[in-house]
C-alpha cells in the first residue's frame, strides 16, 4: 500500500531539505527524497552545495589560505614557520569530514522535524485522486502519494563540447575538489565564480594557474570598479588570466591535457596542463524526473517553468532552487524552499530578488547586493556614490589585510541605498549589514548615523555611507 504525505520534496539540496523542514514545522506530513550517494553508497543529503559545492570549496579555501599565510604572511607578525609542508591527503580528508558533518546534520534535522527521508531517485508516475504518485528507486522500489510536490533537483556542470569530464584530467567542480596531488600546471576554462575560487585554492597550494575566459571583460556582472581591483589583485597573486579567448580543440593525453585556443589578438595558442578545470556555468537537472510524461513544463533553457510564486504548470507541483530561473545560489534556493512551504500552508511566502547577496570567496573576498554602477547608468537612474578604502580602517591594518574598499550607491534624490559593493577582508560577513539595510529600504544616511564598534571592519561600511554625503571621517 502507498504511503500518503501532504508534501513530498524531490531533491535534498539547500532548496529541498529546507523546504521539507519548513513544511514539517508547519504541521504537514512531509517526505524528502534524495539520491546523492557518499563514497560508501550511503545517503548524503545536502545536494551540490554540501557535497561538491559551497561547503567543500570553503573548507579547501580555508586550508589553502592557512598554508599560504604560514608560508609568508605570518613572518611580518614576527612568526617564522620552518619546515612548512603540505599533507594533501590530510587536507582532503578534513574537507570530507566537514562534508560528512553537514550530511549527518541534515539527517539529524530530518529526524528532529519528523521528515521521512527516502534515499533514491524520485520520479513522477501519474496524477492520482488527491495528488501525485511518486516512485522512489533506491535499494528497493516503492511508491508514495503526495498532495503537494516540491521539485528541487538542482543543477549539473555544463560540459564544454568536445571536452567531456573524465574527472581525471578534465575536471568539473567534483574533480576540482578532489585533486590528490597539487598539479604543477593547472588550466581553468571560465573565469566565473568556480574558476576563481578553485583557481585560488590550487594557486595557494603551489600550482601555476592559467584562467581562460571567453568574454572580453573580467567578472562582467560585478561592479566595474570592484572587478578592476579584483583582476589587479588576482594577477598580482599569480593567476594568469586571459580574456576574450576562443577555445578550440581540447585533447587529453596520458598525463596531461592540451588546450588549443585563439587569444584576444586573434593569435592561435596552445597550452598544456596537468589538470584542466572546466567551469563554464551550470545547467538545470531534470534528468529522471519523468517530467515530460506527466506534462511538467520546462522553459526553453531546460529549467522547470515557474511563476513568481514557484508554481509549475501542474497543480500542486512547485519548483525551487537551481532547477528554476534566477541566481544559482544556495541561499536563494533556501529562501524559495521556505516561501513555497509557507504558500502551501496558505501563508504569504516571500523572496526579495533585489536583496539576494552575492559572494565570491577569493582573497580578497568580493560581495555585493543590489545594483552595480553600470546597471544604474544603463537604467538612467540618478545616483550618488561613496567609497571607503580598507587601508584607512584601523582593524584592517591590525589584521594586515588592507586590500580593497566598500562602495555605496544611493538614489540621488531619496538617498535610498541601491547597491553596496565590497572587495576586501570579510566582505562575505560585512555584506549582511547592507542586505538588512536594503531590505528595510534604508538610506545611506541611516547607516551613516548608526554606531559601529571600534575597531572593526564594519566601520568601513559606515564610513562609505558617510562618504556618500562627502563626510567620511577617517579618509
Ligand atoms: P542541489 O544542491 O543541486 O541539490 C539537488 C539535489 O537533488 C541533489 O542532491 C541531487 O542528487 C538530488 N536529485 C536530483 N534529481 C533527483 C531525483 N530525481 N530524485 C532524487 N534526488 C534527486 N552557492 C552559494 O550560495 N554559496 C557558495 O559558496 C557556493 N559555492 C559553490 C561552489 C561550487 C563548486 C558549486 C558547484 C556551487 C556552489 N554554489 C554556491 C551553488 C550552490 O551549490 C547551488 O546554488 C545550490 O546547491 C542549489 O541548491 P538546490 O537545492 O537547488 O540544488
Ligand atoms: P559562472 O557563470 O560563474 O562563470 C562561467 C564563466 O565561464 C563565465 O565567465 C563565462 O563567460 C565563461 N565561459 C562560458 N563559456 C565559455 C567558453 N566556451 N570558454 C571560455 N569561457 C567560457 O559559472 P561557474 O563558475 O561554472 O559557476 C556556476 C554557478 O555556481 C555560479 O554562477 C554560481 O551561481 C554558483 N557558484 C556560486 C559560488 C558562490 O556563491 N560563492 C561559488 C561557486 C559557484
Amino acid at each position: 500500500m502507498s504511503k500518503n504525505f501532504d508534501v513530498v520534496v524531490i531533491g535534498g539540496g539547500p532548496g529541498g531539505y529546507i523546504a521539507a523542514i519548513r513544511a514539517a514545522q508547519l504541521g504537514f506530513s512531509t517526505a524528502c527524497i534524495d539520491e546523492w550517494k557518499n563514497a560508501k553508497g550511503g545517503a548524503a543529503p545536502g545536494g551540490t552545495c554540501t557535497n561538491v559545492g559551497c561547503i567543500p570549496s570553503k573548507a579547501l579555501l580555508q586550508s589553502s589560505e592557512h598554508y599560504e599565510h604560514a608560508g609568508h604572511a605570518f613572518s611580518e607578525h614576527g612568526i617564522e614557520v620552518k619546515g612548512l609542508s603540505l599533507d594533501m591527503k590530510k587536507m582532503l580528508a578534513r574537507k570530507d569530514t566537514v562534508v560528512k558533518q553537514n550530511n549527518d546534520g541534515i539527517l539529524y534535522l530530518f529526524k528532529k522535524n519528523k521528515v521521512t527521508f527516502f534515499h533514491g531517485r524520485g520520479s513522477f508516475v501519474k496524477a492520482v485522486d488527491g495528488g501525485h504518485e511518486i516512485k522512489i528507486a533506491g535499494a528497493t522500489e516503492e511508491s508514495i502519494i503526495a498532495k503537494h510536490v516540491v521539485v528541487a533537483t538542482g543543477s549539473n556542470p555544463r560540459v564544454l563540447p568536445g571536452a567531456d569530464f573524465d574527472e581525471r584530467l578534465i575536471l568539473s567542480n567534483t574533480g576540482a575538489l578532489a585533486i590528490a596531488e597539487v598539479p604543477k600546471r593547472l588550466g581553468v576554462i571560465g573565469a566565473g565564480v568556480i574558476g576563481l575560487e578553485m583557481g585560488s585554492v590550487w594557486r595557494r597550494l603551489g600550482s601555476e594557474v592559467t584562467v581562460l575566459e571567453a568574454l572580453p571583460a573580467f567578472l562582467g556582472a560585478v561592479d566595474e570598479q570592484v572587478a578592476k581591483e579584483a583582476q589587479k589583485q588576482f594577477t598580482k597573486q599569480g593567476l594568469a588570466i586571459s580574456l576574450g579567448v576562443k577555445i578550440g580543440a581540447i585533447t587529453a593525453g596520458k598525463d596531461d591535457v592540451t588546450v588549443n585556443y585563439v587569444d584576444d589578438k586573434g593569435v592561435a595558442q596552445k597550452a598544456v596542463f596537468d589538470k584542466l578545470i572546466v567551469s563554464i556555468g551550470r545547467i538545470p537537472n531534470t534528468i529522471g524526473l519523468n517530467a515530460e510524461a506527466v506534462g511538467l513544463k520546462l522553459d526553453e533553457r531546460g529549467f522547470v517553468a515557474v511563476d513568481g510564486d514557484c508554481k509549475t504548470s501542474l497543480a500542486n507541483v512547485w519548483a525551487v532552487g537551481d532547477v528554476v530561473r534566477g541566481p544559482m545560489l544556495a541561499h536563494k534556493a533556501e529562501e524559495e524552499g521556505v516561501a513555497v512551504a509557507e504558500r502551501i500552508a496558505g501563508q504569504h511566502g516571500h523572496v526579495n530578488f533585489n536583496t539576494i547577496p552575492w559572494v565570491i570567496y577569493t582573497s580578497p573576498e568580493i560581495a555585493w547586493v543590489g545594483k552595480t554602477e553600470q546597471q544604474l547608468k544603463a537604467e538612467k537612474v540618478a545616483y550618488k556614490t561613496g567609497s571607503f578604502p580598507f587601508l584607512a580602517n584601523g582593524r584592517a591594518r591590525a589584521l594586515g589585510d588592507t586590500t580593497g574598499f566598500v562602495k555605496f550607491l544611493a538614489d540621488a534624490k531619496t538617498d535610498e541605498i541601491l547597491g553596496v559593493h565590497i572587495i576586501g577582508p570579510q566582505a562575505s560577513e560585512l555584506i549582511s549589514e547592507a542586505v538588512v539595510a536594503m531590505e528595510f529600504r534604508a538610506s545611506s544616511e541611516d547607516i551613516a548615523r548608526i554606531c559601529h564598534a571600534h575597531p572593526s571592519l564594519s566601520e568601513a561600511v559606515k564610513e562609505a555611507a558617510l562618504a556618500v554625503d562627502g563626510r567620511a571621517l577617517n579618509f
